[in-house]
């Protein structure tokens, strides 16, 4: 079959090469899966094939004619879409708006805004999200929502290559589902689609081929059939990933933090549970089940409306009335939002990695010296292998998964007894989502109290000693290590939604 899209000896160049020679042909009517590290290249091969960065060497063809698009516009004029890595909504328009930006229907010039969120409804329905308030504006939704709606603005359009660039990081299984079932919709119609995912699993389910990039050079492409997931792995990393056992060599010690009945709106609704020093707890549930919002008040990023918050054993409730109460307290927390709260995109990696340590690294020694701190930061980057040129690069130039290892790593780089974790993988890949877990392993193993709070079950479930389940605002069900299986987890997690009481 004749590919729509060819590239021949694509090359990119920043500061060091990070694409080279790389063939790649899109087919109509397949999914074609693109995998690799953080910064294997993934998103600058998209970004190329978009149009939205041009490449220095090699060319592109688009149904046998030479396709070198210089901007977004002219590749959307051939019918190329992208979903990006990053979310690109902006925040205070409705998700009717968000959706339809660049195509608003007018009437006589005024925005028909019943049209419009009649149009952006039938759009949400087909993703499943038919009950959302087409009205809201998109800041008032949680990071998974978001990302539907970003996929919505693709969803509507006529395209012939449809790239869609982790477009899973932030669902949940239902919402995959959805995804999944339109993303093959449009392989039925001919549509070439460009799936990049670190979900290995799901390219299992969704892809016919695949391909992978490893420092910028594509190694191989296949069929997805009679591709083993070990074997991916293998050529995406280039050695070994280790044990995956996370459990032992750790024991629970007293309760660290204890929640009794918490409230706040509809999300957080009478809220109980502790978590021990020594152990790891999770936290699963739907998106929007209110395990953020959860976590967000603890912190004093939100104000509980009542409940309390125990420290360290202490009879008398704690104070935390702002983040930095917080952090006082010895409570560390990484929030599921990286662009909007977590990176300091101006600054360089370095700023980024000990800002939540400035004081303490102040207090023992006036300052720090510079060439220790670069020590520091350096063994961080060698840890979480963080892809950069050097501690002082930017952050925005990072690619998304190394974005999100330097969160990571600054609040492992500050030392807090009681450690939250929102979504701590999200975009990361499998050898750095294998060293992200082990260091939560040691942090517990130390005797420090882990929460995390995760959509990915499997994570939960290789790493965690007690699963608590939320469902629509309450806590449906715990267990205990040995006591839980993957059926029941869900159960408690719909349950809420469904109505009915869960089994624990
Ligand atoms: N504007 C830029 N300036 C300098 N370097 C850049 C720029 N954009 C990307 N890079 C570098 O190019 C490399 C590839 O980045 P890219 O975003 O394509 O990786 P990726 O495979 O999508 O990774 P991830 O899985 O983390 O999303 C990275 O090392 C990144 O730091
Ligand atoms: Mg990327």
């Amino acid at each position: 079959m004749a590919p729509l899209i060819s590239t021949r000896g694509l090359g990119k160049t920043y500061a060091t090469p990070v694409l080279d020679g790389v063939d790649l042909d899109l087919l109509p009517g397949e999914i074609h899966a693109l995998v690799g590290e953080n910064g294997a290249g993934k998103s600058t091969l998209s970004r190329i094939i978009a149009g939205l960065t041009t490449p220095d060497r090699g060319s592109m063809s688009f149904e046998g004619r030479p396709y070198a698009p210089r901007s977004k516009a002219e590749g959307e004029a051939a019918g190329i879409h992208m979903v990006m890595q990053e979310l690109n909504l902006i925040g205070t328009l409705s998700v009717a708006e968000n959706i339809f930006l660049d195509h608003l229907p007018n009437r006589a010039g005024w925005i028909d805004f019943k049209k419009l969120q009649r149009d952006a409804t039938e759009i949400l329905t087909r993703i499943g999200m038919g009950d959302l308030d087409p009205r809201l504006p998109v800041e008032q939704l949680g990071v998974g929502q978001q990302q539907m709606v970003e996929i919505a603005t693709s969803l509507w359009r006529h395209c012939r290559v449809l790239i869609l660039d982790e477009p899973t990081a932030a669902l949940t299984a239902p919402e995959v589902a959805h995804l999944f079932d339109q993303v093959r919709r449009l392989r039925s119609e001919g549509v070439a689609i460009l799936y990049i995912s670190h979900r290995l699993e799901e390219i299992r389910q969704i892809a016919d081929r695949i391909s992978v990039l490893r420092d910028g050079h594509l190694v191989t492409t296949r069929e997805v059939a009679g591709f083993s997931l070990d074997e991916v792995v293998r050529l995406m990393v280039g050695r070994e990933l280790g044990s995956a056992d996370f459990t032992s060599g750790r024991s629970r010690g007293p309760v660290a933090l204890a929640a009794r009945n918490l409230r706040l709106g509809d999300k957080v609704q009478d809220i109980s549970f502790e978590a021990h020093r020594g152990e790891i707890l999770g936290f699963a549930g739907l998106m929007g089940s209110g395990r953020t919002e959860t976590m967000r008040a603890i912190f004093g990023a939100d104000t509980l409306e009542s409940g309390q918050v125990f420290l360290h054993g202490n009879k008398t409730p704690a104070r935390i009335r702002s983040p930095r109460d917080a952090v006082r307290q010895g409570i560390a927390l990484l929030t599921e939002d990286r662009k909007a709260q977590g990176l300091f995109l101006a600054l360089g990696i370095r700023e980024n990695l000990t800002i939540s340590d400035l004081r303490r690294v102040a207090a023992t020694t006036g300052w720090l010296p510079r060439a220790l701190e670069t020590t520091q930061i350096r063994r961080w980057i060698d840890k979480l292998h963080i892809r950069c040129n050097s501690p002082d690069q930017g952050i925005t130039e990072l690619s998304g998964g190394n974005q999100q290892k330097v969160i990571v790593a600054r609040w492992l780089f500050r030392d807090c007894d009681i450690l939250i974790f929102d979504e701590p993988t999200r975009g990361v890949d499998i050898g750095a989502r294998f060293e992200i877990y082990r260091l939560l392993a040691d942090l517990a193993a130390e005797g420090k109290a882990v929460v995390v709070v995760s959509s990915d079950l499997n994570e939960l479930l290789m790493l965690c000693d007690r699963i608590a389940v939320m469902s629509a605002g309450r806590l449906a069900a715990e267990f205990q290590r040995g006591a839980w299986t993957q059926d029941a987890i869900m159960a408690a997690a719909l349950s809420g939604h469904l109505g009915t009481p869960a089994v624990n």
